[in-house]
């Protein structure tokens, strides 16, 4: 873990949580931070109908609040999306952007996610920018080049790299309970440490690097140790808040 650069936790609740589970969800885990050790910073993601909500529930707390997608547009004839302002508004602080779910489901480009990415940042709300390569890819010797390629398209030109935050992300890892080897998480976080480094010089070493895909309590410990590894993306355990805190509590 890098000595310079704070670590980071978020959990990303998907499309999961009505209003009791949520806001219990989310006063539990702003309660128990307190017992944190003061390098760690903790994100949620609840899905946007709680935004506000869970906003409010964690207010005083150290837990930052994010939403899971925002529009590239600003506003407008665009129904059923949600501008970043929007989210600003609601309290976010942050937004996730490129998510694999999104950009397989919805088939979001990186052209797109990186006219998000400015979106976003034109309205003062901090970035992850997730990357991952499918099984196929990998298997096919390709993982490097394709998560080269989306760093590349999905970073604008313009981009403030203070406000970034990068997540590799492998696809198969995603939901499946299959983890990379610390040695093949620890080669792809090096590599993008290293082009984002190119793109970004001495800025490029301070953007947090997240690892995600089946973080658990269990191998958490191990993966946060990683080299170029700042912090974790965590989608089913974060949904679960003892899980949740055990996963920020191995950062220690
Ligand atoms: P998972 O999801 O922890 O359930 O594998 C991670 C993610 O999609 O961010």
């Amino acid at each position: 873990m890098a000595m310079t650069r704070r670590v980071l936790v978020a959990g990303n609740w998907k499309m999961n949580g009505l209003r009791a589970d949520g806001l219990a969800l989310a006063r539990d885990v702003a309660a128990a931070t307190r017992q944190l050790s003061g390098d760690v910073d903790l994100l949620i993601f609840p899905p946007a109908t709680l935004l506000a909500e869970v906003g409010t529930a964690i207010a005083g707390s150290t837990v930052a609040l994010g939403a899971q997608d925002c529009a590239a547009d600003a506003r407008g004839a665009f129904t059923g999306d949600l501008s970043a302002a929007m989210l600003a508004d609601a309290g976010c602080e942050f937004v996730i952007l490129g998510h694999s779910e999104r950009r397989q489901i919805h088939d979001e480009t990186s052209e797109l996610v990186a006219r998000k990415v400015m979106a976003a940042q034109d309205c003062n709300l901090s970035t992850i920018v997730c990357v991952g390569e499918t099984v196929a890819e990998r298997d096919g010797g390709r993982a490097l080049a394709v998560v080269g390629e989306q760093i590349d398209l999905s970073i604008p030109q313009l981009c403030n790299a203070s406000t970034l935050v990068v997540a590799y992300e492998p696809v198969w890892a995603i939901g499946t309970g299959r983890t990379p080897t610390i040695g093949e998480i620890e080669e792809v976080h090096a590599f993008l440490r290293d082009r984002l480094r190119d793109r970004f010089a001495d800025a490029g070493g301070k953007i947090q690097l997240l690892y995600g895909g089946s973080v658990k309590p269990e191998n958490a410990h191990e993966i946060l140790a990683a080299g170029n590894v700042d912090g974790a993306l965590v989608g089913g355990a974060s949904l679960n808040a003892d899980d949740f805190l055990a996963i920020a509590g191995a950062c220690d």
